[in-house]
């Protein structure tokens, strides 16, 4: 399947991502994980799109369409995958219609992750990630590591992102209503959008999306 998540940040993509790319045995294909594993390794593209990063900004789309498109083609994503943070504006949208239709794929669904606002923002002022793979995502009340300070799938040192400060938290708000939801009525009108709602324990909202994925193939 290829499936884009869509949702604001904290809307715990991230989270649901890795169980249902797991599930469905595709890869999850972040492009903020992606930029951040550029920033520790400190390379151009890692340097250039900190700065928008650290204020909350989208890092422009000729950065990160041609980045997303080189990870879409490995060939773990040869049977599909789960888009994360990708497409984030229209520009991006259109892009991947392109890429897709240039190598006679299509998306199966866009899952809306639907979550208040004052949620949101408690979960990203309790979000802890891990150093080593920032994949694996905990939080200091509702998805505590067992040990405070550490991963509990590899060891690594857990800390918090330099863009969840309550400012940059502002802005990637007002980005993702202004540049990303107008993604969800381009998608609505290839009626591939499937809302999900994001509230309750991780383990129900996958057990809800991966219903809705399996509802779609049926
Ligand atoms: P990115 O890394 O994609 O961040 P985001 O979209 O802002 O989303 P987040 O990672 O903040 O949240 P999430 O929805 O994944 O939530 P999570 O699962 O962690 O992008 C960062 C930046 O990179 C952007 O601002 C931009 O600058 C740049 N960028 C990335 N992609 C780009 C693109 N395409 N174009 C241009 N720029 C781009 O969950 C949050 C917390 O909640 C966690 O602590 C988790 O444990 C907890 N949680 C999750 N689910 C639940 C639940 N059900 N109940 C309780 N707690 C929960």
């Amino acid at each position: 399947m290829r499936i884009v998540l869509v949702g604001p940040p904290g809307a715990g993509k991230g989270t649901q991502a890795a169980y249902l790319a797991k599930n469905l045995a595709i890869p999850h294909i972040s492009t903020g994980d992606l930029f951040r594993a550029n920033i520790s390794q400190g390379t151009p593209l890692g340097l250039e799109a900190k700065s928008y990063m650290d204020a909350g900004q989208l890092v422009p789309d000729s950065v990160t369409i041609g980045m997303a498109e080189d990870r879409m083609g490995h060939a773990d994503a040869a049977n599909g995958f789960l888009l994360d943070g990708f497409p984030r504006n229209l520009g991006q949208a259109e892009s991947l219609d392109d890429y897709l239709k240039g190598h006679d794929l299509k998306l199966d669904a866009v899952l809306d992750l639907e979550v208040p606002e004052d949620e949101v923002v408690k979960r990203i002022a309790g979000r802890r990630i891990c150093r080593k793979d920032s994949s694996h995502v905990f939080h200091a009340e509702y998805n505590k590591p067992e040990t405070e300070g550490v991963c509990d799938v590899c060891g690594g040192e857990l800390y918090q992102r330099d863009d969840d400060s309550e400012d940059t938290v502002r802005n990637r708000l007002e980005v993702y209503h202004t540049q990303t939801e107008p993604i969800i009525d381009y998608y609505k009108a290839q009626d591939l959008v499937v809302t999900i709602p994001a509230l309750g324990k991780v383990s129900e909202v996958t057990e809800r999306a991966m219903a809705a994925l399996k509802a779609l193939s049926e």
